[in-house]
């Protein structure tokens, strides 16, 4: 059972970029499942820091498999960028795949995700505007143009001609703006067809022979669960699903291949865009921990919102995903704090909130029930090992594993690769 998954815990930005590229060390492949470069995960290592949209983050380790899965939604203009940005400062990037059955994100894809959040006004989504929404849109609805169709121009024609037709009538009689061009459009995608044609593969069978012949491959998750457009805060969710289901789809692998689920956390909350979030600090505290830790997207640039770590939502989270380990980063964030807190539980409408609500007005009107903590002088920050930290922030650390149901198998204590605790092997 040689596949182990990295799924976000959160809302995204708990460091997965940072864990994978840590774990990496010891798989043969890492593969990305689900989102597009709406994801910006990052890397800090001896080659330097990098900001990574749509290849997997293990790509520093040569010799180890990047895969693009089905389930990943593929601007090629980012992807070409990004290798290309790679090959530049020496990262070896000819091990990278992407699958034949992954969705292409269509320039009218990128315009309707700006038109519609537009349209929306205030109720926006605040999504990242890179067109994943509307790509999988057209995938469920069964109007996606494949990686693998931009490979052969005669049935892409009349798919890309019959599309275009209604997302023209949705440009100018909807939102008043220019139609694009079919002339155009198609000669992009043979421009991309050819530019991706070395990376296209059926990514399902690799996947599958590395797992057959016992290699070891770690799944590279994106977003995070409270973001899942199932079991995430709907509608304030991405268009995928960032939960370990979401893994066997995006990849065309079987639930039985994963030995492991580690849940990525941040010591605290962040959330970049709308939609509730009930351990949110709208207080200098708040605006503290955002200077301090520099939490600005990696995408967009945007403030993330800041709150202190949920553990009801994490609990749900630990739940949809049956994580069998919990990574907490970040926790060098809090050094210096006199206390710090836990939100345990959720009041609203005068009565307590037993579990994470589904109905986000409801969710959006839930008050925190706070635990606080005394916090620590000494610092974690840049410590290896169990033994370095301070005994009140091991006490933060073991009650946020009670309360979410599951041990930390490994503590992130800064950015690079080297600034991290492994409290329990997580990949034999
Ligand atoms: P991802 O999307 O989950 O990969 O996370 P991002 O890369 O978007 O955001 C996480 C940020 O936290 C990045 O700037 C990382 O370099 C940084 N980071 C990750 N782990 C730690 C940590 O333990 N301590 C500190 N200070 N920064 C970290
Ligand atoms: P990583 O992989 C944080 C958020 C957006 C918005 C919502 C919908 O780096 O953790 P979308 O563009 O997906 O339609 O936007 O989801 N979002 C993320 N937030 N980290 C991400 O990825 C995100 N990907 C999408 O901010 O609220
Ligand atoms: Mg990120």
């Amino acid at each position: 059972m040689p596949a182990y998954a990295v799924i976000g815990g959160q809302w995204g930005d708990e460091g997965k970029g940072k864990i994978i590229d840590y774990l990496a060390e010891r798989v043969d492949a890492v593969v990305r499942f689900a989102g597009g470069n709406n994801a910006g995960h990052t890397v800090v290592n001896d080659s330097g820091t990098f900001q990574l949209h749509l290849v997997p983050s293990g790509i520093c380790w040569k010799g180890v498999y990047g895969i693009i899965g089905n389930g990943v939604v593929v601007s090629p203009d980012v992807l070409m960028n990004e290798l290309q940005e790679l090959d530049r400062r020496g990262v070896d990037t000819s091990n990278l795949y992407v699958s034949e059955r992954a969705h292409v994100i269509m320039p009218y894809h990128v315009l309707l995700d700006g038109l519609e959040e537009e349209a929306r006004g205030e109720d926006a989504i605040g999504t990242t505007g890179r067109g994943v929404g509307p790509a999988y849109l057209d995938k469920v609805g069964r109007a996606g143009i494949r990686v693998g169709d931009l490979l052969d121009p005669e049935s892409l024609a009349p798919r890309l001609k019959q599309t275009l037709k209604f997302k023209n009538a949705l440009i100018t009689k909807i939102y008043g703006r220019e139609a694009l061009s079919e002339d155009e459009l198609m000669a992009t995608c043979l421009e991309w067809g050819e530019m991706l044609r070395p990376y296209v593969r059926a990514t399902e069978e690799i996947v599958r022979d590395l797992l057959d012949q016992d290699k070891k491959v770690l799944l590279e998750g994106a977003q995070g669960t409270l973001l899942d457009i199932d079991h995430g805060s709907y509608p304030f969710v991405t268009s995928s699903s960032p939960t370990i289901g979401g893994a066997c789809t995006g990849l065309g692998i079987d639930p039985h291949c994963i030995a492991g689920v580690l849940g990525v956390f941040k010591a605290y909350s962040t959330r970049v865009g709308s939609g509730p979030m009930p351990s949110e600090l709208n207080d200098s505290i708040g605006d503290g921990i955002r200077e301090k830790a520099q939490e600005f997207g990696t995408t967009t640039g945007r403030a993330r919102r800041i709150g202190w770590f949920d553990a009801v939502a994490g609990k749900y989270s630990r739940l949809v995903n049956g994580f069998t380990g919990m990574v907490l980063t970040r926790l060098d964030i809090l050094d210096g704090f006199s206390s710090v807190k836990i939100c345990i539980g959720y009041r609203a409408d005068g009565k307590v909130v037993e579990r994470f609500p589904a109905n986000t007005g409801l969710l959006a009107r839930c008050e925190p029930v706070w635990e606080e903590h005394p916090g620590w002088d000494q610092p974690t920050a840049s410590a290896t090992s169990i033994s370095q930290l301070p005994e009140n922030a091991l006490k933060y650390v073991k009650r946020i594993e009670e309360l979410v149901g599951c041990p930390v198998q490994i503590i992130s204590t800064g950015p690079s690769r080297a600034e991290t605790i492994l409290v329990e092997t997580v990949i034999p």
